[in-house]
Formats: structure tokens, C-alpha cells, sequence
């Protein structure tokens, strides 16, 4: 087992972590206290975060991982669970943005979005929630997207996907509190990664990773349910969600003329 030290707050487990907010998260949990298993595809990227959490006296723990893999994913959680700790917060924040119009609608390009952002996160959360339940505690985070309020164009699948999510935590939320564990969904706006690096459009309050990673900690710390930053963005977005579809609609219209 893992040697935690006595001021720890806990394990967490961090997917997604190579890069972005991920890997912002896992700095900023290890910044209080806590210890992260972190894993993604990129072993590298991941030395690399192990390295930056050494230099500022914390631990984070290298293990790649690809959360589209039942089998590998199930294998990682008990390696986990037995081989370093019992994890007290699972991060599953691993997940893709793949922008396209009608004309380039494929069944592949869903497909690919599903398994990685939905069945993705379900084969870390299937996992976990059985030791977890088992120890009637702990506590589950999912990152969804402001996307998931309405329909957007050009990510239909995107979109849907993240509104998955959100309506998956919904369910779930009333189940958990009676197993004593605590589900947060978080909905970022716009957050400057390597995944917000190619966007070509305008993107409305856009803020860094690093404040992404303070203000969604925070939110974890306070056991919310709902994480949603910018609050201003947020707060819109949530007034256009309780529009008639006539007038959503000619809003969105004038977003595909440009
Ligand atoms: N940035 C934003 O504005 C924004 C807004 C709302 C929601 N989000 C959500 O936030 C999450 C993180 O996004 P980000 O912006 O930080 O993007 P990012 O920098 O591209 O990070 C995505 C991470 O997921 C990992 N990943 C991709 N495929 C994986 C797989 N099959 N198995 C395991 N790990 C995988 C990537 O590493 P490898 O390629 O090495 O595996 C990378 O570390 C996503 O769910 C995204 O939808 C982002």
C-alpha cells in the first residue's frame, strides 16, 4: 500500500490527466494535500506531471490508461484500490471535442465521441462506485461541459454527449446520497487547453486552466453538486436554456451564418 503521508486529504484519481484541465486539477489537489493517481493515453505527459508535483512536494502517481477500454480500466481500478490506496475521489474528466457540420456528420465520428466522452467515463464510474459503495463513501466527479444545457451547432455529437452526462449525474445524484457518497457534475465554459487551442471561433470568456482547476477544487471541496464557471457565461446560458425553441432557434441561426 501506498505510504500517504498524515496530511493528506485523501486519493483522488484523475482521468484525463495529461494535459488541460486535468492535469491543472491534479496540481491543484496535490497544492492541498491531497494524493493523485493520474492517468491518460500519454505516459509522458503524465512523468511529467509526477515531476512538477515532486518539485513543489506532493505525489502524483504515473498510470496510463485508456478509459475506453473496459477491461484495462476495471484491471487500473483494482490495481488501484489494492496497490495504493482506496480512492477517495475519482476525477473522470477524459473526454474529446470533434467539431463538425452537417455535411461531415459520420456514424464514426459519434461513435468515437460516445465512447470516449459517455461509455469513456462509465467504465471509470462503474469501477469505482463498487468499492465505493462498499464503503459507503467517497466521492465521484464528472466533468460534463456548458454545452450540455442546449443544443449548439456544429456539436451535435459533442453536445450530446456532455447533456449524458448531466442527465446521468441527475439520476444518480438521489441513489449515491443514500450510499453516502457525494456526486459533483461540472460545466466549464470556455477553458484555454490544447482541446480549446484549435477552436477558430470567438470563445466568450475564456479563462486558464489553472483557474479552471482553483474554482473547480473549490467547488469539490464544498461538496457541490453542480460546478459551473465563468458564473457570468453560465448565468446566460441557463436564461437561453428556459427560452421557446422560436426564439433559441433564431439565436442559433445567426451562429452558423458567422
Ligand atoms: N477546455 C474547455 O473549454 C472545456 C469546456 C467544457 C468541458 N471540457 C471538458 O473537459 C475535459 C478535459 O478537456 P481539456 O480541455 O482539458 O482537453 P485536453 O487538454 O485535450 O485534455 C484531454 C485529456 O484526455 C486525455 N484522453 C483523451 N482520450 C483519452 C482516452 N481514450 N483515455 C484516457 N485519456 C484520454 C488526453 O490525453 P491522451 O491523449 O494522452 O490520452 C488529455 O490528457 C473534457 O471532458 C472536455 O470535454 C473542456
Amino acid at each position: 500500500m501506498f505510504n500517504q503521508k498524515e496530511t493528506d486529504m485523501g486519493l483522488a484519481w484523475v482521468t484525463g490527466a495529461g494535459t488541460g484541465i486535468g492535469s491543472a486539477v491534479s496540481l491543484e489537489l496535490v497544492k492541498r494535500g491531497w494524493t493523485v493517481v493520474a492517468s491518460s493515453r500519454t505516459e509522458s505527459n503524465l512523468n511529467t506531471l509526477a515531476e512538477e508535483a515532486a518539485n513543489i512536494g506532493g505525489s502524483i502517481i504515473p498510470l496510463a490508461l485508456d478509459v475506453t477500454l473496459r477491461k484495462s480500466v476495471r484491471e487500473a481500478v483494482q490495481y488501484i484500490e489494492k496497490e495504493i490506496g482506496p480512492i477517495d475521489l475519482a476525477f473522470l474528466n477524459a473526454g474529446t471535442y470533434v467539431q463538425f457540420g452537417v455535411e461531415e456528420l459520420s456514424v464514426e465520428v459519434f461513435q468515437g465521441q460516445f465512447d470516449l466522452n459517455v461509455m469513456g467515463t462509465v467504465n471509470c464510474l462503474q469501477p469505482a462506485l463498487e468499492y465505493m459503495r462498499t464503503r459507503r463513501n467517497g466521492h465521484i466527479a464528472i466533468v460534463s461541459s456548458l454545452t450540455a444545457y442546449r443544443g449548439i451547432p456544429f456539436a451535435s455529437a459533442y453536445g450530446a454527449t456532455k447533456a449524458a452526462l448531466t442527465n446521468m449525474c441527475e439520476a444518480l445524484k438521489p441513489e449515491l446520497d443514500q450510499f453516502g457518497i457525494d456526486l459533483s457534475v461540472i460545466h466549464p465554459g470556455f477553458v484555454k487547453t490544447p482541446l480549446t487551442d484549435q477552436n477558430e471561433f470567438p470563445m466568450p470568456f475564456l479563462i486558464e486552466a489553472d483557474d479552471a482547476a482553483h474554482r473547480i477544487v473549490n467547488g469539490l471541496e464544498h461538496r457541490k453538486f453542480e460546478i459551473t464557471f465563468p458564473r457570468r457565461f453560465a448565468f446566460l446560458l441557463k436564461l437561453v436554456r428556459c427560452l421557446p425553441y422560436g426564439l433559441y432557434f433564431a439565436i442559433t441561426r445567426r451562429l452558423i451564418k458567422g
